[in-house]
């Protein structure tokens, strides 16, 4: 019989969450860390991962949710397919990263932790991600764009679309 690819995720993510668990003892004080390990793996933190650390650490299901919930730097949903994380850390703290997340949030139309409705991005901060000199910094799918402004949010997006629309094949080829 064939699975479906919901269950087949959830296999996926069960496999992933015991293999991290190995990491860790049963303490109470390394929730944090385990669900840091999770979501640094399978892009958020999934319902079925919090029963199975609750589990881990005998402590309630509603507890590790609480926690999940409670810390900004945990996302709940999965991530879209472009995640964009603007790093808060002191240097672009300093150097307006405020200022470049409202931008995105205005451009996207999504909060911190927000999917926007057709699932291409996703938007989160994040710490220091160890490019300081470059602040203020933000990551578009790992790719590292530094001495951010307002205006340089459009730009990222306008790129982002060409380059989908090229390998879609509506570039749109003019003779
Ligand atoms: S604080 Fe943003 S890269 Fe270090």
């Amino acid at each position: 019989m064939r699975q479906s690819s919901s269950t087949t995720d959830e296999k996926e993510i069960r496999e992933t969450v015991a293999i991290i668990l190995q990491n860790f003892s049963p303490l109470k004080e390394n929730l944090i860390p385990i669900l840091q390990s999770v979501q640094s793996a399978v892009g958020y933190i999934p319902q079925p991962a919090m029963k199975q650390v609750a589990s881990f650490l005998a402590v309630p299901a509603g507890e590790v949710f609480g926690v999940a919930t409670f810390y900004n730097q945990f996302r709940l949903i999965p991530p879209g397919k472009h995640p964009v994380k603007v790093c808060l850390g002191t240097a672009c703290h300093v150097k307006g990263g405020n200022i470049i997340l409202e931008e995105w949030k205005r451009r996207l139309g999504i909060d911190e932790g927000g999917v926007t409705q057709d699932r291409e991005f996703s938007l989160d901060r994040v710490a220091c991600v160890g490019c300081c000199a470059l602040a203020p910094v933000v990551l578009v799918e790992e790719e590292v764009f530094g001495t951010m402004s307002p205006s340089a949010v459009e730009g990222i997006l306008l790129r982002i679309r060409i380059e989908k629309e090229r390998r879609s094949g509506c570039g749109g080829n003019e003779e």
